[in-house]
């Protein structure tokens, strides 16, 4: 990739993915890049659960009666689970590891989505019971990654919301 700025046009939300298993090494790498996220007070609350299993995996997308569609085909799903007794910011901390995580498998050319599951239905029990997650570590989401199976546009720079930017004088 050449730069950060066209890594980040080019990370969107890859929802279905071919039967192509990932790399061990390019998964190896982008476990690293989780591993360096920043956290509040160096205290690295997370915990991150990789599942290779198609058979484990699968039966996730009906953890939610919606929103899960890419646990139909994701050849790799990474639960990203922490201990809110650690820190204060622990829900903070685990949305940058995300999204290391998905912007590490757009720089390696691979799409990814977040599949949310805290707060949602039953969904934290079954990621928990499948992924042997302890009962102290709150499931945040599932990052699933893969080989994109479904074309997205870019980010088109000419067309960013750029009212949301406040200059202050
Ligand atoms: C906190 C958060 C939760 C999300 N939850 C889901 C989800 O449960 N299911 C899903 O399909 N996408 C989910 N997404 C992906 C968003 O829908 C997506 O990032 C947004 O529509 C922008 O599209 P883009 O990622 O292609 O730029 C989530 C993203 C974030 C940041």
């Amino acid at each position: 990739m050449n730069s950060f700025l066209e890594l980040c046009r080019s990370r969107r939300s890859y929802r279905k993915y071919t039967s192509e298993p990932v790399d061990k090494s390019q998964l190896d790498s982008i476990l690293q890049c989780a591993l360096m996220s920043p956290s509040g007070k160096r205290l690295n609350p997370w915990e991150f659960f990789v599942c290779t299993r198609q058979e484990h995996i699968r039966p996730l997308a009906a953890c939610r009666s919606m929103g899960t569609t890419m646990l139909q085909t994701a050849p790799v799903a990474i639960a990203v689970a922490l201990d809110s007794s650690l820190s204060d910011t622990w829900q903070a901390d685990g949305a940058i590891a995300a999204h290391n995580l998905l912007l590490a498998a757009a720089d390696e050319g691979l799409g990814g989505c977040w599949c949310h599951i805290y707060n949602r239905e039953q969904a934290e029990q079954q990621v928990r019971d499948t992924f042997h997650i302890p009962q102290n570590l709150n499931v945040l989401c599932l990052i699933t990654i893969g080989h994109k199976a479904e074309e997205r546009q870019l980010y088109d720079l000419q067309k960013l919301n750029y009212d949301k930017l406040h200059y202050i004088d």
